[in-house]
């Protein structure tokens, strides 16, 4: 499948969550078995030669495409979550969204020494979650190099962002405007 089929298979919903927002739903590409399967396919090549010992998701759609390219690379996951839902002592880091504060905790003992960690998410807009992410897992002591996105956002920066903090990052597909 190329990159353009699966960027066809992203369904675009007007006007969500607010007016004026062109909402990128992976839904449509979740539900197809060979988009699916070739998402996880290309988040793989781009893995290829990072050597990564560990794949962090960023809850909740981050959960899912990190798991699947974890067992692909044969390493193990590590769950970054939203706020509340971890049940034992937990490090945060707090993030700006557009109108509100949001957080994600993670459990700082799953980290082991010398992890070389990859973080994976659906989409980065304003790369504002996947740094927070970033810093978690630099205070828990991981090496964090790479970023890896089915989809980009561009004009919204995210991907300055996290070069600005030492990321690369790498999208399966980009779409224009917000
Ligand atoms: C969405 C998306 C990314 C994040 C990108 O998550 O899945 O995680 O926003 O935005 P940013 O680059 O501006 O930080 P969201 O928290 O909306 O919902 P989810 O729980 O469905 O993943
Ligand atoms: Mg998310």
């Amino acid at each position: 499948m190329s990159r353009d089929e699966l960027k066809g298979l992203i369904r675009t919903v007007p006007d969500f969550p607010s007016a004026g927002i062109q909402f990128r739903d992976i839904t449509t590409l979740l539900a197809h078995a060979e988009g699916l399967a070739a998402s996880i396919d290309m988040l793989a090549q781009r893995a290829e030669g990072l050597d990564a010992t560990k794949v962090a998701g960023i809850e909740a759609r981050g959960f899912i495409f990190g798991t699947a390219l974890a067992l692909r690379l044969g390493v193990g996951f590590v769950p970054v979550r939203k706020a509340g839902k971890l049940p034992v002592e937990c490090i945060g880091e707090d993030y700006a969204l557009e109108y509100a504060e949001a957080r994600v905790e993670l459990d700082p003992s799953i980290i082991e020494a010398g992890d070389r960690v990859l973080v994976v998410d659906d989409l980065l807009a304003t790369g504002g979650t996947a740094l927070a992410a970033v810093r978690l897992l630099r205070r828990a002591g991981a090496q964090v190099s790479h970023a890896l996105f089915v989809i980009d956002l561009p004009e919204l920066g995210g991907a300055d962002a996290l070069s600005e903090q030492g990321v690369e990052t790498l999208s399966l597909v980009e779409f224009a405007g917000h």
